[in-house]
């Protein structure tokens, strides 16, 4: 700015020498003594400025603002105020996500340990016992160890899941897609549960597929998906059945699986795909179930561009179903 003063003060005086020659030299010093003091005011305003700026970023940095508005700068820096105040939002908005996620990560922590507790203390609990002298007595002795023993399999299968939610969060789960032939495909995989429901007497059915249907995916990790999906069906029914279904439609195979089971009460329904959400906790520990099924299906099937969908009637039944290409 002052170098423009002063240029223009130059041209001025040239000016004048030029058309009245040198009866105006005197006013060489004053020009001189003019852009000094141009010099000072715009040194003095460009600090004024920048501690200005350093105020207000101080005050953003030790919280001082309740919100973007409360930033106002004097007229002369008006032009980026508005600069500042997104500037503000983004970091503001930037933390909150920080916070949320620090959030999220301390209670998977603290689930996880909660989780890791349970069968750990009921399989010391039994070797204590056995120790101090019930491995001698005939009645109980088969019984404990089989209890530890299934205990240490709920260990194993937490782990599994744990091991599967990390990997598919931190982004390494590797998907290989490929088409396959639907019926083939799915009748082998109901086949697998028939024992399982039979123990139940339910019945398991998978409706007539279209013959020639190919469907595009992760074999692997549709399995999984429709593991966890069957076991739940056949998990939460005592009478009925449970129905596969799957639908050609224009461009995708729709797959469902209806079961005639407890059904889950509509406050719940959005909260079932949460990591270690279970509607009776109790229930479910006692059984080993870690509530880390329908999360892991729901990212699996997020990975394939696809979602699940849910529908029930408490004491009547669940249907879940989710879409694959054609
Ligand atoms: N078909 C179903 N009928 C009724 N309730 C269900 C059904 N499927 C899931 N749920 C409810 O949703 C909860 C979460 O299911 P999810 O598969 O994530 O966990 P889980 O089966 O309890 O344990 P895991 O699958 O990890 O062994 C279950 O505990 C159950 O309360
Ligand atoms: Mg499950």
């Amino acid at each position: 700015m002052w170098r423009v003063a002063a240029f223009l003060s130059f041209l001025i005086l040239a000016y004048l020498l030029g058309f009245h020659g040198s009866g105006f030299l005197y006013l060489i010093p004053l020009f001189i003594l003019f852009n000094i003091a141009m010099l000072f005011i715009t040194v003095w305003e460009k600090h004024k400025r920048t501690e200005t700026l350093k105020e207000i970023f101080n005050k953003i940095k030790n919280n001082d603002y309740a919100n973007s508005q409360e930033i106002e700068l004097p007229s002369y820096l008006g032009g980026i105020q508005n600069e500042i105040r997104s500037m503000y939002e983004k970091i503001q908005d930037d933390m909150d996500y920080m916070k949320k996620l620090e959030k999220v990560r301390s209670e998977f922590l603290g689930n996880v340990s909660h989780e890791l507790r349970t069968p750990i203390f009921t399989i010391q609990g039994y070797i204590e016992t056995l120790l101090n002298g019930a491995i001698d007595d005939q009645k109980v002795n088969k019984q404990f160890l089989e209890k530890a023993s299934r205990h240490t399999n709920n260990l194993n299968n937490l782990l599994n899941d744990l091991i599967d939610i990390s990997m598919i969060e931190s982004g390494q789960m590797r998907l290989s897609f490929s088409y396959f032939n639907a019926e083939k495909y799915f009748s082998s995989i109901v086949n697998e549960f028939i024992p399982q429901a039979e123990k139940k007497s339910l019945r398991l059915i998978l409706h007539q597929v279209a013959p020639n249907l190919q469907l595009f995916g992760d074999k692997e990790k549709i399995k999984q998906v429709l593991t966890n999906l069957i076991q739940n069906a056949i998990r939460y029914t005592e009478t009925g059945g449970i129905e596969i279904i799957i639908e050609e439609e224009e461009k995708f195979g729709k797959i469902t699986i209806n079961d005639s089971g407890i059904g889950i009460a509509p406050e719940y329904l959005d909260r079932i795909f949460e990591r270690f959400f279970r509607v009776n906790k109790a229930r479910s520990k006692e059984a080993g179930d870690s509530g880390l099924g329908l999360a892991i299906v729901k990212h699996i099937l997020d990975a394939h561009g696809t979602k699940i969908e849910v529908q029930s009637k408490l004491n009547e039944g669940t249907s879940f179903s989710f879409r694959l290409k054609k």
